[in-house]
């Protein structure tokens, strides 16, 4: 439903829910197909992206591009977001504050977009939707979770591509990470009856995620059970 993206996004533009309203030059909604089947996000906006309004558009945009384009996508195509929308001073990291002030607006963009799968870029990304997991061991691994707000939902994470930017064997690591994207995407289609009846996927290869479905709500920092993973 793209017209209740654009009517979020006219919200987003206008909102002072938190301090980072005050300090942004525009604030950045998200952009990309309203239908994705993939949605990619990032920590925040930085300052090309408060700048020009869009999401990843500096230095590691244009990696961020490139990794999509090795899979043979473009940006057209998905969908790229932030947990949040303005740009914090000085690009130091978004306060647990402003980032419960401006979690709606992402919680809708993914209850309108209803992406198959969702890529987490970083630790702070990753924070907001698997809390209390080590970006180092989650890379590379898909999964399955009850998420609040979003039903049950296949996440993937990678390394964040400014972390990536100035070493390459992180470079390489995202890179071979982002390959294995059509191979989830594909099992995700293959095991839809599956998933429909709650069971795994065929094959176990996307895994299904046991913890609480409000643990991000507690702030949960229990280990959380994996079965098979990618
Ligand atoms: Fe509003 Fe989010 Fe910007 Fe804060 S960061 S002012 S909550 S849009
Ligand atoms: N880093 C992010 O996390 N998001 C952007 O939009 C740009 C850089």
């Amino acid at each position: 439903m793209p017209d209740l993206l654009k009517k979020l996004e006219r919200e987003v533009q206008n909102c002072q829910k938190c301090s980072l309203g005050k300090a942004r030059t525009q604030a950045v909604f998200g952009e990309g197909d309203p239908k994705a089947e993939i949605v990619f996000i990032g920590e925040g906006p930085g300052q090309k992206e408060d700048e020009t309004g869009k999401p990843f558009v500096g230095a590691a945009g244009k990696l961020l591009d490139e990794m999509i384009q090795a899979i043979d996508l473009t940006r057209e195509k998905v969908y790229i977001a932030n947990v949040v929308k303005c740009r914090p001073p000085g690009n130091r990291d978004p306060l647990p504050d402003e980032i419960k002030a401006c979690w709606p607006y992402l919680e809708k963009q993914l209850q309108t977009i209803k992406p198959k799968l969702i890529v987490l870029l970083g630790r702070h990304s990753l924070e907001e939707f698997l809390p209390g997991q080590k970006i180092s061991q989650m890379r590379g691994k898909a999964l399955r979770k009850n998420f609040p707000g979003l039903g049950r939902q296949v996440f993937f994470v990678v390394y964040h591509p400014a972390a990536a930017l100035y070493q390459q064997s992180l470079k390489e690591t995202l890179l071979n990470d982002f390959k294995k994207i059509p191979k989830i995407l594909a099992e995700i289609e293959k095991g839809k009856e599956n998933w429909d009846n709650g069971t795994e996927v065929a094959n176990g290869a996307v895994a299904n995620f046991k913890n609480k479905p409000d643990d991000k709500l507690n702030r949960s920092k229990k280990t959380i059970k994996q079965n098979k993973l990618f």
